[in-house]
């Protein structure tokens, strides 16, 4: 609805009535509604992906056992993903006007992932907390994915993307505790 009527108001009265909430230099496709919900996903989005790419590096350095080489490599797999697709989001922000906020704070009080343990860890322990950080990811994408579904048909697709890739790589993952 906003969307819809924003774009028929003449510029000038439009910036007037959006002053409160779009007054950043980066104008937006979207209506205010759409943009603050779609702007409040991806930006709880981008704090998940930055952490997924914190906690797969942590995973990378401390992991020992027998399986150490594979699980150590396809962990900056991970992390390498993980920072591609927190770059899609922040950028999307950006393109519907909304300021991103990766910092760290942000993300340490904004992650919806499980904290990691800190110490060694073994494989096996490794390949579990992936398998769970992947799934907590990716059952918030799924409720982002529903909620973008009225707001942004774009940050959706984006969204979907993500998520099936993570979907493929969770299954890689817990692959190896079959
Ligand atoms: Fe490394």
């Amino acid at each position: 609805m906003a969307q819809k009527s924003d774009s028929k108001t003449p510029k000038k009265s439009s910036a007037k009535k959006s002053a409160s909430k779009s007054s950043g230099p980066i104008t937006s496709p979207l209506g205010d509604a759409d943009r603050e919900i779609t702007g409040e996903v991806l930006q709880d989005t981008l704090l998940d992906l930055i952490d997924l790419h914190l906690v797969a590096k942590q995973a990378h350095w401390n992991v020992v056992g027998r399986f150490f080489r594979d699980v150590h490599l396809q962990l900056d797999e991970l992390v390498t993903a993980a920072r591609g697709y927190a770059d899609d989001v922040a950028e999307r922000a950006v393109a519907i006007g909304v300021s991103p906020d990766g910092r760290a704070a942000t993300v340490a009080k904004g992650s919806g992932l499980p904290e990691f343990p800190a110490d060694w860890r073994t494989d096996k322990q490794v390949i579990e907390a992936i398998v769970d950080s992947l799934g907590e990811v990716i059952t918030r994408l799924r409720k982002r994915i529903d909620e973008t579904d009225k707001t942004d048909l774009v940050t959706q697709d984006l969204l979907i993307a993500i998520s099936s890739d993570l979907e493929k790589s969770r299954w890689m993952w817990q692959a190896q505790l079959a």
